[in-house]
């Protein structure tokens, strides 16, 4: 039996218009999905979503996966099973770190021989697959681990404070809101392409901020990207509760994280004031997570 697992992941910038090239930076988080694998007589994939053999309804990203390394090397049957403390459809990258994690798992146990690169680009063609279109980000960040800045792809300083998430339990889809930005794009192109240039924007002015640890400008920037997210479509007014409550308890700056209409935000805080944001977080209808980074990416456990 191998155990493989794989890290969720935040924006402190620049999610959607990673989609068009600019610049964002994602941080690792200390939340992990485990593929559990093993030699079996047929594929059973096991999750809290139920067991199933390949289905593409239940367990689509891990089907998929199944499918296409059995093309490239044949093998007999697998029992897959998964457990994980990332939330389904929150923004935190849930299907990349299920999808690294299980190509991770049959890269030990067929010996494939993929190096961490690999596993991040076959992830990547995964997750396009099933999701439609789909920046490499989430599957390169949760393969790195880290702070990591995309897409030139440039490990950056961790931050040193608290990452407060607040999750809002309303379902998003990524692909419906990836598609509503472009719809908007191209209906008002003169307008949405220079909100998404201003959001890489932020996003490259933050990377000096963090370098000099400067939390408190960087939550200003983040309030900032806030806007500019709101003014794209993709914030709701859960995802908005959350963020102003998080604001008045002290946060540094709050913002969505992920493709937003739901799922989760991002607060950054210092020591002072997490327990604060916690329970203003909570007493606006939200779940609160206290994080922080983690420098490790997918892993044999
Ligand atoms: C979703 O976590 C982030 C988006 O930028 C989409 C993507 O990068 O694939 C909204």
């Amino acid at each position: 039996m191998i155990t493989c697992s794989a890290p969720a992941k935040v924006y402190l910038f620049g999610e959607h218009a990673v989609v068009y090239n600019e610049s964002a930076i994602c941080c690792a988080v200390n939340m992990r999905t485990r593929v559990n694998i093993e030699y079996s007589e047929n594929i059973v994939i096991k999750s809290s979503l139920g067991t199933t053999g390949i289905d593409y309804e239940i367990h689509p990203y891990v089907s998929a996966v199944v499918e296409k390394i059995r093309k490239k090397s044949p093998c007999r049957g697998v029992s897959i099973s998964i457990e994980s403390d990332i939330p389904v459809g929150s923004g935190l990258g849930s299907s990349a770190a299920v999808v690294v994690a299980t190509i991770c798992a049959f890269n030990n146990l067929l010996k494939l021989g993929m190096d961490k690169e690999s596993i991040a680009s076959f992830g990547h063609s995964i997750e396009k697959e099933i999701q439609g279109a789909a920046s490499a980000t989430d599957t390169y960040v949760s393969t790195m681990g880290g702070t990591i800045e995309v897409p030139k792809r440039r490990h950056l300083k961790n931050p040193l404070c608290n990452l407060i998430i607040g999750n809002t339990n309303v379902f998003s889809s990524t692909g419906q809101l990836v598609a509503k930005v472009a719809s908007l794009k191209s209906i008002y192109p003169e307008i949405i392409t220079p909100i998404l240039s201003t959001i890489g924007k932020t996003s490259l002015r933050g990377e000096g901020l963090l370098e000099n640890e400067d939390y408190r400008a960087l939550g200003e920037l983040m309030d900032v990207n806030q806007g500019l997210l709101e003014a794209i479509g993709v914030g709701c007014d859960e995802l908005s509760r959350l963020i102003h409550s998080s604001r008045a308890a002290g946060a540094f700056g709050a913002k969505i994280t992920g493709a937003g209409g739901g799922g989760c935000m991002l607060a950054l805080a210092d020591n002072e004031n997490i327990d604060a944001i916690s329970r203003e977080i909570k007493n606006a209808g939200g779940i609160p997570i206290i994080t922080g980074v983690t420098d490790s990416g997918v892993r044999v456990d």
